[in-house]
């Protein structure tokens, strides 16, 4: 342990992470810093959020179609279970790494906190390209996973739920397995199931309804009208798709939009119903006769007042930053935005709803789903798209008069809101022994 010169005691970081490599955990930890003056008191116990509370690291072998035997690599982090059990989703990708699982755990227990959830953080992944696996492969491959971190996971302990490249599907493989290792159904180890394992009606349709939510929210703010408003969307599947559908409800013009089979405009306004149609069709917007064609890159300067990024990680770069036009960025993908344009994005006095409260109309239906799987009692798709709505402009009101108080991006706000949640529950729990 060291001393900063503000007098904060700091600890070296873990000897499993190379400094000069931090990955997307080194961005969370530059998050955390830029909160810790607003904490108050509480920046004592700030450290706890600089480590993860449990990571565990798994082999995965599994045998494959042509009898050869594969290892995968697995990782289950749980980041922090101060205010409740550990709560994300599992990626399956060919690129994630103890870092990324790490930062994606910490941004849940941020997320959780700021909507207000009683859960932790959590996230886990596998290292695998799951587009090269058959169907037989994939499942035996989440089976064995699902097994091996059965240890540390549970109703009460930590519930996984999908991510990127897994689905329903995957989850019914996951509450399975665990079921069958503790002899009992167990349908609330995991959310985001099919409807009838004890999944939720809205579940499917929460994080695009979330975006939209506190999209309108943060519009009624600046005094922009959503009739009329040109929307750019930039990922057209699960949130973006809804996004964009809801916001063309509302009167909303949605101009451009950009999958990873092309990129189309049309500055009247693209049919909605007939693209969602069109993409269902086609796996992507690629070739929609209602439309003309773009360049990749001349979307990020499309005329817009509202960009929604909701495909990857990385996509707003100070490459594109100062291209853009919108008054408004919401983001439903997460880590759609680096930090340096983040900073151009503010220095333009572009607003950004930052992930961590734009897209957690997902975890909140997850979180409905869990009560629903405990009480065995379901509620309807009306009940819950109320409650939804309720938490998320609740969760906004809050974070946005905290950006007010102390002149900070909505980001900031929402990590001293959810910060603050997290460090007041470890503070009155108090350190275990
Ligand atoms: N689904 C949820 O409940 C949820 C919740 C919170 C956050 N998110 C985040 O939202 C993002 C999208 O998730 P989703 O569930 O909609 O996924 P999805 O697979 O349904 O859709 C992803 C979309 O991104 C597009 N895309 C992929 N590569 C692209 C590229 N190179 N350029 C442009 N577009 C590209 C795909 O074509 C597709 O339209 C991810 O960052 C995810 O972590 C999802």
């Amino acid at each position: 342990m060291s001393n900063t010169p503000g007098n904060l005691p700091t600890h070296a970081l873990p000897s499993y992470l190379q400094a000069d490599h931090l990955g997307p955990w080194g961005i969370y930890l530059q998050q955390v810093d830029r909160v810790t003056p607003y904490l108050g008191n509480l920046a004592r116990w700030v450290e706890t959020l600089k480590r993860p509370k449990r990571s565990l690291i798994v082999d995965v072998p599994i045998e494959l179609d042509n009898g050869t035997i594969a290892h995968f690599e697995g990782y289950r982090v749980q980041h922090n279970t101060s205010r409740g059990p550990g709560k994300g989703g599992v990626r399956f990708h060919q690129d994630v790494t103890l870092s990324e699982v790490m930062a994606l755990s910490a941004w849940m227990s941020i997320k959780n906190a700021a909507v207000n959830v009683p859960y932790g953080g959590a996230k886990g992944g596998i290292r695998v390209d799951p587009k090269k696996l058959s169907r037989g492969e994939l499942e035996r491959l989440t089976r064995r996973y699902t097994s091996e971190i059965g240890l540390v996971i549970g109703p009460t302990k930590d519930i996984p739920a999908p991510d990127v490249n897994t689905n329903e599907q995957i989850m019914a493989w996951m509450m399975d397995t665990y079921s069958m290792n503790v002899g009992e159904t167990a349908t609330g180890v995991v959310t985001g199931k099919p409807i009838h394992l004890g999944g939720s009606l809205g579940r499917r349709e929460a994080t695009g309804r979330g975006v939209y939510t506190v999209g309108v929210e943060a519009a009624h703010h600046i005094g922009l009208k959503i009739e009329g408003a040109r929307v750019a969307v930039q990922g057209f599947g699960n949130v973006g798709g809804i996004a964009a559908k809801l916001f063309a409800e509302a009167g909303a013009r949605i101009v451009a939009v950009q999958d990873h089979t092309g990129t189309i405009a049309n500055e009247a306004g693209l049919n909605v119903t007939e693209l969602l149609r069109h993409v269902a069709d086609n796996g992507g917007v690629g070739g929609f006769p209602g439309a003309e064609k773009m360049e990749p890159d001349a979307f990020w300067g499309v005329d817009c007042e509202i960009l929604i990024p909701a495909a990857l990680e990385g996509q707003i770069t100070k490459a594109n930053a100062g291209r853009i036009r919108a008054k408004m960025v919401i983001e439903g993908a997460n880590g759609p935005t680096t930090p340096e344009a983040d900073d151009i994005l503010h220095d333009q006095g572009v607003l950004v709803l930052p992930d961590v409260i734009a897209n957690a109309g997902g975890v909140t239906v997850s979180y409905f789903e869990w009560v629903q799987d405990f009480s065995s009692f379901f509620w309807t798709e009306e009940e819950i798209n109320a409650r939804l709505v309720r938490v998320m402009k609740e969760a906004f009101a809050g974070v946005w008069q905290v950006a007010q108080e102390h002149k900070v991006s909505l980001r900031t706000a929402t990590f001293i809101v959810a910060c603050r949640r997290i460090l007041h529950a470890r503070e009155m729990r108090g350190l275990y022994p």
